[in-house]
């Protein structure tokens, strides 16, 4: 039996039941012998309980339901080569030696830099008496292959990360509903939506639910962008509109690197053009909530996707993510697309807006 191993790590997206269904049913057709890790690296680190193996029924009923039903963790102990090597030992103590996992950029990082350490510890573990000579050499190469379950589509390979196009549609529906009491008072409403550093939740909100003005971290407005903003909702207002929406990205900033906060627009409307202006925050609603119908098929190709790719593996392949290009999943080099997506956040610090922007676009 192939050992096989499946765990979500970071924050949670809608679509990610739909990629660990996937893997577990796409592993056991395939006549692997399927476990879960739970609670994301944590779980590998602890071990007993937290690996548990799957099977076909594990996952019926779940590709309907948001988070992920093996629970994610942000985990510290893994950092350590201690934790690591803890890791190591829960794994070949079970003959797992492939592994699936369903996270951010930091998720995916995590799983690389384990499999570059994997020979060293494996040599430790032996050397301490920790795994046994059989143990050692039934599992000397560690196979890993990520797929990114991320609501802020910052990931560099992939055209939608699992979970962006659910938590677009949750933040479409508050903004309708929004609209709707906007409208009755004349007033102007701030939403605040998710996405880190990257802008593509507040963009697409706006381009979608017609709103005037989107403040996102990597296309910084123009230092005058109160007088513009101030200017865009007058006139929308003096052509009949009876409300305006604006959007703030929680990461969006200044030309200057400053953090644009909601309540620093709230203030300059209502300094400026007395309007009376309310602030939204989404906040975690984006991230809950059942998959749609594109997070559920995403998740499900890419799950199924990801399970190939470590059964077609040779021994020494470098670990792969799963990605998607157009409407093909494709299997791109991990760390190039960990290179990429760290490179866009670096063109963000050093303030070269064409070039974060270029290398988002490429992505
Ligand atoms: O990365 C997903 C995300 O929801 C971001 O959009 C947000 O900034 C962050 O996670 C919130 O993290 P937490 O759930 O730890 O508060």
């Amino acid at each position: 039996d192939k050992g096989l191993a499946v765990f979500t790590s970071g924050g949670d997206a809608q679509g990610m039941n739909a990629a660990v269904r996937a893997v577990v049913r796409v592993g056991l057709y395939l006549g692997c012998k399927v476990y879960f890790i739970r609670e994301g690296y944590q779980g590998m680190v602890d071990g007993g309980e937290h690996i548990v193996e799957a099977n076909w029924s594990s996952v019926s009923c779940i590709i309907h339901k948001g988070g992920t039903i093996i629970g994610s963790a942000r985990c510290m102990d893994f950092k350590k080569r201690e934790g690591r090597l803890k890791a190591a030992q829960n794994l070949i103590e079970k003959g797992i030696n492939n592994l699936v996992v369903i996270g951010g950029d930091g998720s995916l990082t995590g799983a690389d830099l384990f499999r570059q350490e994997w020979g060293s510890l494996l040599d430790e573990l032996l050397k301490d008496g920790r795994i046994s000579k059989e143990g050692f050499e039934k599992n000397k190469n560690l196979k890993i292959v990520g797929l990114v379950g991320s609501i802020d589509n910052d990931f560099c390979g992939t055209d939608m990360t699992i979970g962006t196009d659910s938590a677009l549609h949750r933040i479409i529906e508050a903004i309708d509903a929004i609209v709707s009491t906007a409208y009755s008072h004349q007033r102007t409403f701030i939403m605040e939506v998710m996405g880190r550093h990257c802008g593509y939740l507040a963009l697409v909100a706006a381009l979608t639910s017609e709103a005037d003005y989107v403040f996102i971290p990597e296309i910084p407005p123009p230092d005058d962008w109160q007088t513009k903003l101030c200017t865009k909702l007058e006139q929308e207002r003096a052509s009949g509109q009876r409300l305006n929406i604006i959007i703030v990205s929680e990461g969006a900033i200044d030309r200057n690197g400053q953090p644009i906060t909601a309540e620093q627009v709230k203030n300059v409307v209502e300094k400026n053009l007395h309007q009376d202006t309310r602030i939204t925050v989404l906040g975690h609603v984006q991230r809950g909530g059942s998959p749609s119908a594109f997070d559920r098929v995403l998740g499900s190709r890419m799950g199924a996707e990801a399970v190939m790719a470590l059964m077609e593996a040779d021994d020494s392949a470098e670990p792969c993510v799963i990605s998607l290009d157009g409407n093909q999943a494709v299997r791109l080099p991990l760390m190039e697309c960990v290179k990429q997506t760290k490179e866009v956040a670096k063109a963000m610090e050093e303030k070269k807006w064409d070039r974060a922007v270029e290398l988002r676009g490429k992505s």
